[in-house]
């Protein structure tokens, strides 16, 4: 499907969704996040497709957070919609049981950042900068950036990034876990490719319910997130590719996974 503010195209089982709307730095307007809605069905979908990236068009900017044309014009009302729909959009990107690697080539601002939070994992170029700037404008996170960032980087680092609203280089996020690898820029997209391919060659099951039990054991008191490891380990023995995965080891073969 052609969209009018994403490139989309599928190669080699990975599907680039790259931002498009260079002259407000990718900024999401409504009608981005819908595409973005829509996008990610059809890559769910889609089994020709395994792994998705996430970038920005142009070399300044991944997302600088949502359209600040838009926001300015919302009510209270219209205002929770707003956080309601890219919430969902954004949990859809995390919950879609295949993994997504932000390719971060430039300012991950806001929505941005928050977008960056619901991917799977974060590669940034080291002149990427990363922050959180709702209160400079009189809101605050509203796609998930309060609840994410304190989840993975912890309250004390969502604190400072949300109540300062002041930006982070690559390396800073680096240290503190909100990004998994920083490389030069203009290697990002391939460098997050490569991690794709690392994934790829790994049993399609076992990846989705790795990232499952990881997902949903978090919001679980350890017992019950040690039962849903457990119950969804039981699940993976009874996949062929499990079958395949330990024959392959034992016979010294390279396993040819079927996402069965
Ligand atoms: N929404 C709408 N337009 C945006 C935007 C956003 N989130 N971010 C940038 N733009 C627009 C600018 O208004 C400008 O448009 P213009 O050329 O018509 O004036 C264009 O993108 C380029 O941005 P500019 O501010 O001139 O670039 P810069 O290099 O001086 O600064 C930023 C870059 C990212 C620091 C700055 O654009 C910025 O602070 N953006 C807003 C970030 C933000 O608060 N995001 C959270 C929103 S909740």
């Amino acid at each position: 499907m052609a969209y009018e503010n994403l490139l989309c195209e599928v190669k080699d089982s990975i599907a680039r969704i790259t931002f498009n709307r260079p002259k407000v730095l990718n900024a999401l307007n409504h009608a981005t996040m819908v595409e973005l809605g829509a996008c990610l069905d059809e890559a769910a979908r889609d089994d020709a497709v395994r792994a998705l990236i996430l970038t920005g068009s142009g070399d300044k900017a991944f997302v600088a957070g949502a359209d600040i044309n838009e926001l300015a014009q919302h009510t209270a009302v219209d205002g929770k919609e707003f956080s309601i729909f890219g919430q969902g959009v954004l949990r859809k990107l995390e919950t879609m049981g295949k993994p997504s690697i932000a390719a971060i080539n430039g300012y991950a601002l806001g929505g941005g950042c928050e977008l960056a939070l619901a991917c799977t994992l974060r590669i940034a170029a080291k002149t990427a900068k990363l922050g959180q700037p709702e209160v400079k404008l009189g809101i605050m996170p509203g796609y998930g950036g309060t609840q994410r960032l304190a989840r993975l980087c912890g309250r004390g680092v969502a604190y400072q990034m949300v109540v300062t609203a002041e930006m982070i280089g690559a390396e800073e996020a680096l240290r503190i876990g909100l990004v998994n690898q920083v490389v030069e820029p203009g290697e990002v997209v391939a460098a997050a490719e490569a991690m794709a391919r690392k994934i790829i060659a790994n049993a399609p099951l076992a990846v989705k319910y790795s990232m499952e039990a990881i997902d949903r054991g978090l919001e679980m008191p350890q017992e019950e997130g040690l039962f849903l490891e457990a119950t969804l380990f039981g699940l993976l023995c009874a996949t062929e590719d499990m079958r395949e995965g330990t024959s392959a080891f034992l016979e010294k073969r390279a396993a040819q996974f079927k996402n069965r």
